[in-house]
């Protein structure tokens, strides 16, 4: 049985913030959610969260997952951390130790951790660093880890080398506890050190087994938000990479913000500074402007998507188009071959197949028919101030341009309204209503001319 702990209760003073450091976000997730899927992807049985500074900001962020928290009220080290957890932890099992500020490590990198563990023997994740400043050092004899020093306890020997410790590894769990409760802290910062259990694993016999990340970046963790915005990028282009794998054509992958998940389908293509947030799906052949941001969005396929575009919480249907300058709100649905055009806002209505909204309109609260086409300006007054009324407009009405439907009102199927039509009862099907002043000419009239000054 696989549990994991992870460790969350620093402080983090240098990202200079009030926000516990594992809650700031990384491609739209906080740095611990990060690690909390990593641990559910590994089948940890038990996640337990450490945590400390921020009090309870980080159980109620994370209230959502199903995780167990401990409190460490004070932060001894890295040993103390995990000492406080241990009463949680089952005797027959292996703990997996993650960090809250580590986000990016691949389940496969820790895979073979937790194989060694599970093979009676201490896992530990280590890398080669070319400026291994700070970190613990990976002390071996005659090619064995032996122990771990921390970079402030060490001789000018050991700061010589690279080898440095990630701080994850993974051991059999009453090996765990036993070690723990063994730590002490006469050492140059005070603290119980997790990374002297090394030393004491070697003492009793087990053997300690090494592994490496594919990439460095998979255990940098967090410290700055210098560092948080490389990790940013690191994952970033890592999302780009997969997108392209899939054969999604990305005008310029260092230009793209995936806060989420992206799914596309065949032959998508996606122009630069995109955002997409949340779960967006595009259907094969979507295209997609620059600088857009899809949030929470399906979009059929064939659909063309023009640039500064903003969709959120809506279904786009098949063969649309899109932009540039759209505004597409939550609860909005367009069926096929929906045109919105420039400077137009749509927020909970449902558009059937066909129907056109080119110009500088706003539509709420409407459902709206087939082959409906709405003039440049229309407005849907949906709110009386203190209650919102729902708009119909049936199939195959054409509503001239300036118009203005106050809701709740229905224009039925065939029907024109005239531009600049002030509707405030319904429409009749098939006839051309209007409600604007008559036109009239007054001949003869001048227009005022200027006076001339008094010199
Ligand atoms: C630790 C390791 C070091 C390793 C480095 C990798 C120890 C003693 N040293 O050093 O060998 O090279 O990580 O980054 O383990 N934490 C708590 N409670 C505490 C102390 C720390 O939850 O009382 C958490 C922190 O939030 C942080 C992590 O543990 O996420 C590491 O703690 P930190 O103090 O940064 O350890 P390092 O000195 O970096
Ligand atoms: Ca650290």
């Amino acid at each position: 049985m696989l549990e994991i702990l992870i460790l969350a209760a620093g402080k983090g003073t240098r990202m200079r913030s009030d926000l516990p450091k594992v809650l700031h976000k990384l491609a739209g997730k906080p740095l611990l959610g990060h690690v909390v899927d990593t641990a559910h992807a590994l089948g940890a049985a038990q996640t337990c969260v450490v945590y400390g500074f921020g009090g309870e900001a980080v159980p109620q962020a994370m209230a959502d997952d199903k995780l167990t928290f401990v409190l460490q009220a004070e932060q001894h080290g890295t040993g103390h951390a995990v000492k406080q957890a241990l009463p949680k932890l089952a005797d027959d099992g292996v703990t997996l130790v993650l960090y809250g500020d580590v986000p990016l490590t691949h389940t496969a990198t820790l895979q073979p951790l937790v194989e060694a563990a599970q093979a009676g023997q201490l896992g530990l994740l280590t890398v080669n660093l070319a400026h291994p400043d700070g970190y613990g050092r990976i002390v071996r004899e005659n090619g064995k880890v032996v122990r771990i020093v921390e970079h402030k306890d060490a001789t000018a020997a050991e700061r010589a080398i690279s080898e440095v410790n990630t701080g994850i590894l993974a051991v059999a769990t009453r090996h765990l506890k036993r070690w723990i409760n063994e730590l002490k802290n006469d050492n140059a910062q005070g603290e119980y050190y997790l990374t002297d259990i090394i030393a004491l694993a070697v003492r009793d016999g087990v053997a300690v087994d090494t592994h490496q990340p594919a990439y460095e970046w998979e255990v940098l963790g967090v410290n700055s938000k210098a560092q948080l915005a490389e990790l940013e990028r690191i994952h970033q282009n890592e999302i780009a990479q997969a997108l392209l794998n899939d054969g999604v054509t990305l005008l310029d992958p260092a230009r793209l913000d995936v806060r989420g998940i992206l799914r596309c389908g065949r032959d998508v293509v996606i122009d630069v500074n995109c955002v997409f947030e949340g779960r967006v799906e595009l259907g094969d052949g979507v295209q997609v402007g620059a600088n857009c941001v899809l949030r929470n969005v399906t979009v059929a396929a064939a659909t063309r998507i023009d640039a500064f575009t903003l969709i959120d919480d809506a279904a786009i249907g098949e063969a649309n188009r899109l932009g540039p300058f759209s505004r597409i709100r939550p609860g909005t649905t367009l069926a096929r071959d929906v045109h919105v055009g420039n400077f137009v806002e749509i927020k909970n209505s449902q558009i059937d197949d066909g129907s056109k909204i080119n110009h500088l309109s706003y539509v709420g609260d409407t459902t709206m028919g087939k082959r409906v086409n709405i003039g440049a300006g229309t407005i849907t007054c949906n709110y009386d101030g203190a209650n919102k009324h729902r708009t119909v407009i049936e199939d195959d009405v054409f509503v001239g341009s300036a118009t203005q439907l106050v809701a709740p009102v229905t224009v039925g199927k065939g029907a024109t309204l005239g531009a600049g039509t002030t509707l405030t009862k319904d429409a009749p099907a098939g006839e051309l209503t209007l409600a604007r002043a008559k036109q009239l000419t007054l001949s003869g009239w001048k227009r005022p001319l200027k006076q001339k000054k008094e010199a």
